[in-house]
């Protein structure tokens, strides 16, 4: 397995972590240079840069894991590369190819291979590709220059430990996205929108909102950083389609186990906020998030409970244990999912 920092991956919360070096690369003349790693976690940036006023800047989330060999693998960084590269369409930003974005996480997995935990620790290591304009401008126009960099930590989970279900409460007041907006890329300032809707949240005592469409405000788009899904009383995987809805790797995954693996009908569709009923269990899914059990929904002046308040349903555990199971090598996984870290 290979000689590990010392830490607790019991206690991990979802928490920065310097760990020894990460990838940085800068696009310059309309061309990438080669990239590095460094020891260094700071970046001395123009203080014209785009990604400070304007907001030019994307990021990615995926993670490494630790099979029962003690080999390191990750989890399709393929769709990964291709969102990076819709996000950084959408921002007029220049793409990074496929092969150089999978060999930088390559790189600094393999750089921080101390830090990946153990299996059965129920840790595991998160991987952030961040890219943004930099370079001096003032006007309202892409940069000249780009850096893309790839720092990782391990983490534990994102809301409460393993599959211990979470209550979330509509955002009636606030949008993290506009209808014809950037809801469907990965893009920074979809998350300063949604700082304050969260905290929000969070003193009403809830794990985050829930955002609803922002043109009509009837159907359910994102769980905080996270997608939604339900599982119907007559078994099936349902899960919200809206082009504001970041396209959720997890999410594309889950309708593909929920279908192949857990042989369920499955459904993209428009899902209304005043027709929970027909869900007998509910999730939130995403990278940080693994599968997060929905306890119950707060809309207006009624907490809409699905499965349970305190466990998490059956369905959902087996999505969990499927999903989870293939992301540590103990399932097998579908052709091309899965890329070891050699
Ligand atoms: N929705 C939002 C807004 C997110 O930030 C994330 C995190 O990446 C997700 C959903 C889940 O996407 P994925 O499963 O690709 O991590
Ligand atoms: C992820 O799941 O990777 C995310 O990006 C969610 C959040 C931490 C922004």
């Amino acid at each position: 397995m290979g000689k590990k920092v010392d830490i607790d991956w019991s206690k991990l919360g979802f928490d920065y972590i310097k760990t020894d070096l990460r990838y940085i690369s800068v696009w310059k003349d309309g061309k990438w240079d080669e990239g590095k790693l460094t020891e260094d976690n700071m970046l001395h940036i123009s203080e014209a840069s785009t990604v400070l006023h304007y907001g030019q800047s994307c990021f990615e989330g995926l993670k490494a894991y630790t099979t029962k060999e003690g080999k390191i693998q990750l989890f399709r960084p393929d769709r990964n590369s291709a969102r990076i590269n819709e996000s950084c369409k959408k921002l007029l930003m220049p793409e990074i190819p496929e092969e150089k974005f999978i060999n930088a996480v390559m790189q600094v997995v393999k750089a921080n291979k101390e830090y990946v935990p153990p299996y059965g620790s129920g840790a595991t290591l998160y991987i952030r590709p961040v890219m943004m304009g930099v370079g001096h401008n003032i006007g309202v126009k892409p940069a000249p220059e780009y850096i893309f960099t790839i720092f990782c930590m391990p983490v534990g989970p994102y809301f409460k430990d393993g599959l211990t279900p979470c209550n979330f409460i509509v955002s009636d007041d606030y949008d993290r996205a506009a209808p014809h907006g950037t809801g469907g890329q990965k893009v920074g300032g979809n998350y300063a929108a949604s700082l304050q809707a969260h905290a929000e949240a969070a003193k009403k005592g809830f794990a985050d909102c829930i955002y609803l469409d922002p043109a009509t405000h009837t159907k359910i788009e994102e769980v905080g950083a996270a997608n939604f899904f339900g599982i119907t009383k007559n078994d099936e995987f349902v899960t919200p389609a809206s082009p504001s809805i970041l396209p959720s790797i997890t999410k594309y995954s889950l309708l593909y186990i929920a279908e192949h693996y857990l042989n369920m009908p499955v459904y993209e569709k428009e899902v209304f906020i005043d027709e929970l009923d027909q869900f007998k269990e509910a999730g939130a899914c995403g990278t940080a998030a693994v599968i997060t059990p929905i306890g119950g929904i707060q809309y207006k002046d009624n907490l809409h409970v699905f499965y349970s308040e305190t466990e998490v349903g059956p369905i959902t555990r087996k999505l969990y244990d499927t999903l989870y199971g293939i992301q540590l090598g103990d399932v097998k996984a579908p052709e091309g999912w899965i890329y070891e870290v050699k």
